[in-house]
């Protein structure tokens, strides 16, 4: 995604932010979010902000950083965060982890259970943004075993800190080029026209995913349990490596031991700091022991 240019397309009259105001907006997104805004970033800062100030009437980004100081309930904070964050998706994004789910961790898992009945199968999108993601495991998931003997009991949560996304995400309705990586059996079997050139998720995938609001920079989720699987993917790009290492250890506790944690295929979790270990590019395992625990740092 052009993010500058997107930037541009929607705000022709950018209002001008000064290094000041810059500064204070990029270390209120970074402590309540930990997503880092360098100063490349502060066009992109004004062209998605300025309509929002002119919306609420504020003259200058002054005027809506008193705003966002008196901003006692945090409603005008997620407003903006709404407007800031990259919410980019599409369905089978990165292909290799869902053939990896569906040929390893899948297979491992009923193999493991093979003698019991109905087991738990947990996954979470961390960061789901409108929800390809988990729709897409979703997809995987209903094709394998619903009406099948032996399914798992399975439970998909779908967080984003942006209120934006998560509408689009519970709405399910998506333009056509979104459903490009998909397989075509499960465009034939999971997707209802609409629209010219806009597709609709089924209900039955829908029905399948609880969507919650959730900061990945909290201290602690407010989940029971664990997963068997965090997607947590092109998330973190946007932190910069304190929070990056905060946020891994957070997911570290939400893992079951023996569970998964995709990244993005473009990031990766340094050694030295990371209490996973490494599986394959994008894809790390918390041990059966977790014998890194030691590595956990807040
Ligand atoms: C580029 S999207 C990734 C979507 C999906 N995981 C994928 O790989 O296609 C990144 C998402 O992370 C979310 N995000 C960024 N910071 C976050 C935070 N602190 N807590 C929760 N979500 C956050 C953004 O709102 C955005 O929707």
């Amino acid at each position: 995604m052009n993010e500058i240019g997107d930037a541009f397309s929607q705000n022709e009259d950018l209002i001008p932010l000064s290094g000041r105001e810059f500064t204070y907006i990029t270390a209120l997104v970074y402590d309540r979010f930990g997503i880092h805004l360098p100063e490349q970033k502060k066009v992109l800062v004004s062209g998605r902000l300025s309509k929002r100030l002119r919306r609420l009437g504020c003259k200058n980004f002054s005027d809506y950083i008193r705003l966002l100081e008196n901003d006692s309930t945090g409603a005008e904070i997620s407003e903006m965060i709404n407007l800031l964050t990259t919410n980019h998706s599409f369905f089978f994004r990165e292909g290799e982890h869902f053939d990896f789910l569906a040929n390893t961790v899948l297979s491992d898992l009923s193999g493991a259970f093979a003698r019991g009945g109905p087991y738990p199968l947990r996954i979470w999108s961390a960061g789901c943004a409108s929800g390809e993601e988990v729709y897409s495991v979703a997809m995987l998931l209903h094709d394998r075993y619903a009406g099948k003997p032996g399914a798992p009991d399975i439970g998909l949560l779908a967080t984003d800190i942006s209120l934006t996304a998560l509408r689009t995400a519970r709405e399910g309705i998506y333009a056509a080029q979104k459903f490009n990586e998909m397989p075509s059996r499960f465009r034939q079997r999971y997707l209802g026209a609409t629209e010219e050139r806009e597709y609709a998720v089924a209900e039955e995938i829908k029905a399948m995913v609880l969507f919650k609001r959730l900061n990945l920079m909290a201290e602690s989720y407010p989940m029971k349990g664990q997963f068997d699987v965090v997607f947590c993917r092109n998330v973190m790009i946007y932190f910069n490596q304190e929070s990056r290492n905060r946020v891994v250890s957070t997911l570290y506790r939400y893992v079951k031991p023996g569970g998964y944690l995709f990244i993005g295929h473009s990031e990766s979790l340094p050694r030295e700091w990371n209490p996973f270990d490494y599986v394959k590019p994008a894809i790390y395992r918390k041990g059966v022991e977790p014998t890194k625990s030691q590595g956990v740092r807040r």
